[in-house]
């Protein structure tokens, strides 16, 4: 099989872990007979906007729609281009054009990684946090009145529509049920906002009827983000909408360790458009350009890109070879400063690329 992957590094960081990213794909592809052809674009990062005065060329849209799949880094060089537009200006269209709807961001505690929490071993704490990724808190109605006066006033809508949380439930109801623990929880705050939150609830409710195998539990939001710091071992499948599960999938890596291991996903599951996938962090202009970021969560990133594919055998073994080469530690791994090592986001990644090649 081949796939056509469209590559965009972005800025800072994003442009030294992506080809780690790459190297690590190329080994696994290599191994499970798959073929993977790369393009690069420069477009969607700092240095585009310098040049043109806009993140994308008119055609990016034809232009990634051809693609089966978009690697990308990190958006964001706050010296030359204010983060709201790089953000607006980029990942957003992406998202939304190509209708990803579901935000995957798998929380997994990594051998050999220190969790913030204390006490919490590798195989503790293993959930994914589905975030609604297209409406819900994120809209662009409302505006502004009055401005500059006293009476200043603004309001900005939260739109959820039966579609946009129904297909985001179903994804994480269907994720839910494939896991061993089939457990579902749910991010809401219906005590508080007393219309479109209950709407969510009865949603989940609804839907509930579908998967009878599936346990699921609810939680308000501000108590969830307790829960995920007290008891993360307690989740399986986290759905939220968009700006809790925002929250959320930050947090939830967080527990897990450094941010540089962390991927996500931006996911179209009808496969009508491409999908994303992009590591948590972003661009890091505080140690850009030294080599030293970590390549992992681009790695991962990888991973899930190959197992939506439709390569669960590739994925799996890609993320057996992050598991194993982070087991080693710092002392016989090259880890880089985040891990505590002295390795540089070249020699990780080449590491990581070997043992997919040797297990
Ligand atoms: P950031 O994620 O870039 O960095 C936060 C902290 O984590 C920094 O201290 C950084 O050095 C560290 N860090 C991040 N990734 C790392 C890695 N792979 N290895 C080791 N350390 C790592 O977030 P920040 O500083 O808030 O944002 C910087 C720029 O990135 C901004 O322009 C922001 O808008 C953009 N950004 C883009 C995202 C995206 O493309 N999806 C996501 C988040 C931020
Ligand atoms: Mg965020």
């Amino acid at each position: 099989t081949t796939h056509r992957i469209a590559v965009i590094p972005g800025d800072g960081i994003g442009r030294e872990v992506v080809p780690a990213g790459m190297e690590a794909l190329e080994a696994t592809a290599g191994r499970f007979g798959i073929t993977l052809e790369f393009d690069t674009f420069d477009f969607a990062s700092a240095d585009y906007w310098q040049r043109h005065g806009t993140m994308l060329p008119t055609d990016w849209e034809e232009t990634l729609r051809s693609y089966d799949a978009i690697f990308f880094g990190a958006v964001g060089w706050p010296e030359v281009v204010p983060d709201h537009v790089s953000l607006w200006g980029s990942l957003l269209q992406f998202r939304r054009t190509f209708d990803q709807y579901v935000n995957l961001r798998p929380c997994r505690l990594m051998p050999g990684v220190r969790s913030p929490l204390a006490g919490r071993e590798p195989g503790d704490i293993d959930f994914v946090v589905v975030r609604e990724n297209t409406e819900g808190e994120y809209s662009s109605i409302g505006g502004r009145i009055f401005e500059g006066t006293e009476r200043e006033t603004v309001l900005q809508e939260t739109v959820m529509t039966r579609v946009g949380v129904d297909r985001v439930l179903r994804f994480a109801f269907e994720q839910a049920a494939r896991r061993p623990k089939q457990h579902l929880t749910s991010a809401t705050k219906s005590n508080g906002i007393s219309i479109s939150m209950p709407y969510w609830d009865e949603r989940v409710a609804e839907m509930k009827g579908q998967f009878p195998a599936v346990r699921v539990d609810k939680f308000h939001i501000d108590a969830l983000a307790a829960q995920f710091v007290l008891h993360p071992e307690w989740f399986d499948v986290v759905v939220a909408s968009n700006l809790f599960g925002d929250i959320l999938s930050d947090l939830g890596p967080a527990c897990t360790g450094t941010l540089g291991i962390a991927p996500s996903a931006n996911i179209n599951p009808e496969r009508d458009h491409p999908s994303l996938f992009e590591p948590v962090h972003g661009s890091a202009p505080d140690i850009a350009g030294r080599g030293i970021a970590n390549p992992v969560g681009q790695i991962w990133c990888g991973s899930m890109m190959l197992e939506h594919l439709g390569h669960p055998e590739a994925a799996a073994h890609l993320l057996a070879a992050i598991e194993k080469v982070l087991s080693y530690g710092p002392g016989e791994a090259p880890l880089t400063p985040d891990l505590h090592g002295k390795g540089t986001t070249a020699e990780l990644g080449r590491a990581i690329a070997d043992q997919v090649r040797q297990a």
